[in-house]
């Protein structure tokens, strides 16, 4: 083991779990001090009707909520500064997000800027806020992101066409709450691509040099899930299957919230400036990185595929390592995932450019192997040819 000699970990948020958790909002937002909420979500969710329990339960404890539904796919500072306007004019004191990344991210910033004034983009990386945001309650409705236990957001600058990450250890939702009920009506792709953000997080976590045996336990335990219960899922009606998946996609979450995440993010993140779904662009680098990483992370892999059930028998840790890599490339059959980066969306010749700007990102330097600008072209050039 390579652990660090001296680690801490801190997770704040309270995670409330379970089948019509939901019921569970209104107390929840009453114990924070909200009188007034304000409903983060996106009008496919809206449209779903997977905020009507919700706005129920906030009822019932006598809170009035206004929904503020325009959130886009990766919202960008104009959302954030409209919704801030909206909490104000509404009087709300706190922000309750119902819905998958994009909300959640939208929700994160607008209780930030609520409580802190001026704009989205101020506050730009790590912990740039002088007091904490406005309660925030997160309510996943995809099994994914994993925001609603996470430190961090993303929000797209428009003017420079750059996804902007905003972290800091106040920015923890106070509350996440797991309804699996939410999960039913996931159409295919949004709830693979999710599935595979979540797997990316998981392996991720795990490769980092910031990996400790807490985060490794959760990490690669929600590995194993995501194997077993991904296909499920996303194919079926099975609602175990799909419990199954919010737990592993908050349990990789709860892991890089200490560990970080590694090289995975840090690639993907230029290809979201081409409007490539983020689920979808981590999960194609995911075996790229993951043979990139493998002379150092073979005591990891070889624990995850343990996990997934592979007998390690006269194997060594890298061939057992290797057999992990072998299930996520099955995973990626079973599925009909993509298994290169579509040169109709991303043309090869933004290489170099994309390789500029995955160097600024922290995740570079939290991966486990060292990296260089070269190893990264290398990566992204097999990425574009495929496996
Ligand atoms: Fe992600």
């Amino acid at each position: 083991m390579n652990y660090n000699t001296i680690f801490s970990f801190h997770m704040p948020t309270k995670v409330v779990h379970g089948f019509n958790a939901i019921t569970q909002l209104g107390k929840e937002a009453k114990r924070l001090g909200i009188k007034r909420a304000l409903l983060v979500t996106d009008g496919g969710v809206k449209g779903a009707g997977l905020i009507d329990d919700g706005l129920k339960a906030l009822e019932s404890e006598g809170i009035p909520a206004f929904v503020y539904d325009e959130v886009e796919m990766d919202p960008g500072t104009k959302t954030v500064a409209k919704g801030v306007e909206v909490l104000k004019s509404e009087s709300c004191n706190g922000v309750v997000v119902v819905g998958g990344g994009s909300p959640m991210c939208a929700g994160k910033g607008i209780a930030l800027v609520s409580a802190n004034g001026g704009s989205i983009a101020d506050y730009e990386g790590n912990e740039k806020y002088k007091v904490p945001p406005l309660p925030v309650i997160g309510i996943p409705t995809t099994a994914g992101a994993g925001s609603e236990v996470s430190a961090t957001f993303i929000i797209t600058d428009e003017k420079r066409n750059y996804k902007m990450a905003i972290s800091g250890p106040k920015v923890y939702p106070d509350v996440a709450i797991l309804d699996p009920l939410l999960l039913l009506h996931i159409p295919f792709w949004p709830g693979v691509n999710a599935g595979m953000d979540a797997l990316s997080h998981a392996i991720g976590a795990s490769c980092t040099n910031e990996a400790t045996q807490i985060t490794d336990s959760l990490a690669i335990t929600s590995v194993a899930l995501i194997i077993r219960n991904l296909v499920p899922a996303v194919l079926t009606n099975d609602l175990e299957a799909k419990n199954q998946q919010l737990i592993a996609s908050t349990m990789a979450n709860i892991a890089c919230g200490s560990a970080k995440l590694d090289l995975m993010h840090a690639l993907s993140h230029p290809l979201g400036s081409f409007h490539m779904a983020h689920g979808l662009a981590n999960g194609i680098l995911i075996p790229y990185v993951m043979e990139f990483n493998l002379p150092v992370c073979e005591d990891k892999f070889a624990q995850m595929a343990m996990a997934m059930g592979e007998n390690p028998h006269g194997l060594t840790t890298s061939e057992l390592g290797r057999k992990a890599i072998e299930r996520v490339k099955g995973l990626f059959t079973e599925l009909g995932f993509p298994r290169k980066i579509p040169s109709e969306i991303v043309d090869k010749k933004e290489i170099p450019s994309m390789v500029k700007q995955a160097m600024t990102r922290p995740m570079t330097r939290f991966n486990r192997r060292k990296c260089s600008e070269k190893d990264l072209t290398e990566i992204y050039l097999k990425a574009f040819e495929g496996w």
